[in-house]
């Protein structure tokens, strides 16, 4: 898809801030620093739209940005970030309840990890959690740069079996530095917009 708008819209911390439109929605879940910010940037061809940090905890609200006002990305926190206190983590709990268990306009989550390593608990929980409430769910496992091209199918099975039950759910691999397999990570997309 050839994106000719892309912004912010809102940064919201609750739901009375969310936009109040019917536009469809597409959250992007996962660790912190896995990629999440970086992986928007390079789907919509924008460089710095969303911030990234080498450092983990960047983003720390709900961002909404409007793509060619069809649909909204939603970057989410990431979870799993060591230097947050016990209180900013029951907060940041209780904000993505709000929004995943409420949002009707919500139609896939996109979970972004690391092809180089095993999904954490904190992954698996998240597939378990998106699974329950029946949204769809697509796993993108990015940094594919980061590994030779004959250790890709090993690692996207590996990331397929920790998923255990739930291991039937589609599994992308994808470089927000190269763009590899941009387009078929558009075709999944254009399925829920
Ligand atoms: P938080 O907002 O802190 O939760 O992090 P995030 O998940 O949004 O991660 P972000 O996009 O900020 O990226 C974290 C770091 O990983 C940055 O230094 C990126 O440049 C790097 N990065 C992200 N995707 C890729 C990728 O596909 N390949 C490589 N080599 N580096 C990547
Ligand atoms: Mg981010």
């Amino acid at each position: 898809m050839k994106v000719t708008k892309a912004e912010i819209v809102i940064s919201a911390v609750s739901k009375a801030q969310y936009p109040k439109t019917n536009i469809k929605e597409i959250a992007l879940a996962g660790r912190s620093n896995v990629g999440k910010s970086s992986f928007i940037n390079r789907v919509i061809g924008r460089k710095n739209l969303v911030r990234t940090s080498s450092k983990p905890g960047k983003t720390r609200t709900l961002n909404f940005y409007t793509i060619n006002d069809l649909f909204y990305f939603v970057d989410v926190p990431g979870y799993g970030y060591a230097q947050v206190s016990k209180s900013e983590r029951a907060k940041w709990g209780q904000m993505m309840e709000e929004y995943f268990e409420t949002r009707e306009q919500l139609q896939l989550v996109i979970l972004i990890v690391d092809i180089r390593h095993s999904p954490t608990s904190e992954d698996i929980q998240m597939v378990d959690y998106v699974t329950y409430l029946d949204i769809p769910l697509l796993i993108i496992a990015t940094k594919l740069d980061k590994i030779s091209k004959n250790k890709v199918s090993q690692h996207v099975r590996q990331i397929k079996q920790s998923f255990g039950k739930n291991n039937n759910v589609p599994i992308i691999p994808f470089s927000a530095k190269t763009s590899e397999n941009k387009d078929l990570v558009w075709r999944e997309i254009k399925k829920y917009i």
